[in-house]
């Protein structure tokens, strides 16, 4: 189950899923992640041409689907040039494996309920939004309509982050319960301006240290409570140690199960 693992501090967040073993972003990489027993994945949402918000990393169809076989003549096969229903027709994972192929793009809608299904938690980020105009208000219309935005789920089940702080500032002011993550790394003296709207800073391991991080435990966030970090993307072992000896409360991994044990030992 799981649940069991939400007691871990740091916790392990799966990057796009348990993306190492199951093609990214895809509802396989939600259960691989769930048969790990990893309580929390992270996801990457943008909208089509007809307005449905799906899960998928870069903003082009290309790397992750087969797209440019399935659609010749449609270069660069951006997201936002496709309907859902062109969208769903292409298989997400025969590009990572044969053992995948059929694998699908999900909605948003689909993605929530595989996480739901599996009593996990996410970390959703808001991609590109600075595409997407208005994407804030529907991820969030998306989340109500599941059910995603009572107590339970607003105090313990999802975080949105994005590396756009205007992203983040609008999702607070739309849905202030709503708890939210910057990516990236502002300077110490830019973090008190962050506080106001960002529960956790969410910076790229490599450039994170100690004393980052204690300045970000340092102030409050819109909450009230402790400012987090989240550290990305950490596949390593010893980086794990390494990284987790910052005092990060997250780590997020293409390898939770790798990761997992090297910090815990299971
Ligand atoms: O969760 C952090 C990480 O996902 C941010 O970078 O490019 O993998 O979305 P990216
Ligand atoms: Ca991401």
């Amino acid at each position: 189950d799981a649940r069991a693992g939400s007691a871990l501090r740091p916790s392990v967040i799966a990057h796009r899923g348990a993306s190492a073993r199951a093609p990214e972003n895809t509802l396989e990489a939600v259960d691989e992640a769930a048969s790990l027993g990893i309580p929390w994945v992270e996801n990457d949402v943008q909208r089509t041409k007809d307005g449905r918000l799906v899960v998928i990393h870069d903003d082009s169809l290309r790397r992750t689907t087969d797209a440019e076989e399935v659609y010749p003549g449609r270069a660069p096969w951006k997201v936002r040039d496709f309907t859902a229903a062109e969208v769903a027709r292409l298989d997400a994972g025969s590009w990572f494996g044969a053992g995948y192929t059929g694998a699908r793009v999900p909605t948003l809608e689909e993605y929530v309920d595989r996480v739901e299904h599996h009593h996990q938690k996410l970390l959703l980020e808001v991609k590109n939004p600075e595409l997407y105009p208005g994407i804030e208000r529907q991820t969030l219309e998306v989340l109500s309509n599941e059910g995603w935005l009572d107590r339970r789920h607003l105090t313990n089940r999802l975080i949105v982050q994005s590396f756009s702080a205007d992203s983040l500032r609008t999702v607070h002011e739309l849905e202030p319960g709503v708890r939210t993550g910057l990516l990236g790394m502002p300077a110490v003296a830019d973090l008190p301006g962050y506080a106001g709207f960002a529960d956790l800073v969410n910076p790229s391991y490599a450039s994170l240290s100690p004393a980052y991080v204690s300045a970000v435990h340092a102030l409050a966030g819109p909450h009230g409570k402790p400012m987090k970090v989240f550290a990305w993307t950490v596949d390593d072992p010893a980086t794990a140690q390494a990284v987790a000896g910052y005092d990060v409360d997250g780590v997020i991994t293409n390898k939770p199960d790798v990761v997992r044990r090297a910090l815990y030992g299971y």
